[in-house]
């Protein structure tokens, strides 16, 4: 079980192998007695409810259930539809890939902080007197665009390839903010004052050990969301917002050498 949770798409395909055995199994028995029509349509739903079923047995997370559920269906529509072209899916798999690539590397999708965030987010910089600000993962770019400027200078970091580019034209139209293109494991946050992060549970104790190496002290690492485990956070804002974010404060206090 452990594997399918690093590897749930071993997970979601051993599911499919299990419900296409018990379809196989069961069409001998049916043939006799329904016409083929139904038989298809009966085979079709075994296929997809009980890939779905194993797939919930198995553990993974929900919207594997979900894809297991329809994706029979939708391969049978696109077999039926007949001289389909086979385009769309080419383009849909790049851009997909070109805007979620970190989705299946690091556990991160993209889904954006909303503007109460950006709003406590300056006010964690005044409270502090801080200028220098850094959003590992930036998206597109929302917060860095809102953090710089008034004395902060801010910079996103981000290596979806669309979402970096689409982030650094809307920067470089308003004028505010520097986007780079680089892995956040590999960014310098030595001179930050700030770091904030809005990633998923997955990253956390790694985030946590780079900002320990390389932050300076009294800096700040700002985690939406996701708490680090086993560290208590110096501070934790609740946001009152719709979906009451949470921002945990962790503050740096020398590097690896004082832990
Ligand atoms: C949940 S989004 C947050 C976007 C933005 N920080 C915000 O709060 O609106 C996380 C972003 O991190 C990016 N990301 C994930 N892993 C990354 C990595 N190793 N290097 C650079 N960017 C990464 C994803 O592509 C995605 O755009």
């Amino acid at each position: 079980m452990r594997a399918f949770r690093s590897y749930p798409i071993i997970g979601a395909a051993l599911a499919q192998l299990a419900a296409g055995v018990v379809v196989i199994a069961m069409r001998p028995a049916l043939a006799g007695v329904i016409d083929a029509g139904s038989l298809f349509w009966a085979s079709l739903g075994v296929q997809c409810a009980g890939a779905a079923l194993v797939t919930r047995l198995l553990g993974l997370p929900v919207w594997w259930v979900w894809i297991n559920l329809f994706f029979p269906a939708a391969m049978a529509l696109a077999l039926q539809a007949g001289d389909f072209p086979a385009w769309p899916f080419g383009v849909t798999f790049l851009v997909l890939y070109l805007v979620f690539s970190n989705t299946a590397r690091e556990r991160v999708p993209l889904y954006l902080s909303n503007r109460q965030t950006a709003e406590a987010l300056v006010s964690v910089m005044q409270q502090r007197g801080a200028r220098r600000f850094v959003d590992l993962g930036s998206g597109l770019g929302g917060v860095v665009r809102r953090l710089d400027g008034d004395g902060r200078i801010a910079r996103g970091v981000e290596s979806a390839p669309m979402v970096w580019l689409v982030s650094l034209l809307l920067s470089k139209l308003t004028g505010r903010g520097l986007i780079l293109r680089q892995d956040i494991w590999a960014a310098d946050i030595a001179g930050e004052d700030i770091v904030y992060a809005f990633l998923s549970p997955e990253p956390m104790p790694a985030l946590y050990e780079k900002a320990r190496r390389e932050m300076k002290p009294g800096s700040l690492l700002v985690s939406n969301s996701f708490a680090v485990p086993d560290v208590e956070a110096d501070e934790v804002w609740e946001l009152p917002d719709r979906r009451k974010t949470r921002l945990y404060l962790y503050e740096m206090k020398g590097g690896a050498a004082a832990a």
